[in-house]
């Protein structure tokens, strides 16, 4: 999908940016472009870095390299 349509940037390259260590819309798009012309996908990028983030703090990897899910459970 285009995230970004002024530079035809594709999420995945946005996600690889992201997942470069571009933490902020302006660090995505000095890596990949999106987000610098008109402006209209930077909420997307936004949420996109959002979820990236809460994805890295919902996961961790203990000393043996194992990785461990942090769940939520709420109650309806
Ligand atoms: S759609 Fe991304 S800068 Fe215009």
């Amino acid at each position: 999908m285009i995230v970004c349509v002024c530079h035809g940037v594709r999420c995945t390259a946005v996600r690889a940016a992201i997942g470069g260590g571009a933490h902020t819309v302006d660090a995505v798009g000095s890596s990949c472009g999106a987000g610098t012309d008109c402006g209209a996908c930077r909420g997307m990028i936004e949420d996109m870095i959002d979820e990236a983030l809460e994805e890295q703090s919902a996961t961790r990897v203990d000393a043996r390299g194992r990785t461990h899910l942090a769940l939520s459970v709420s109650s309806a």
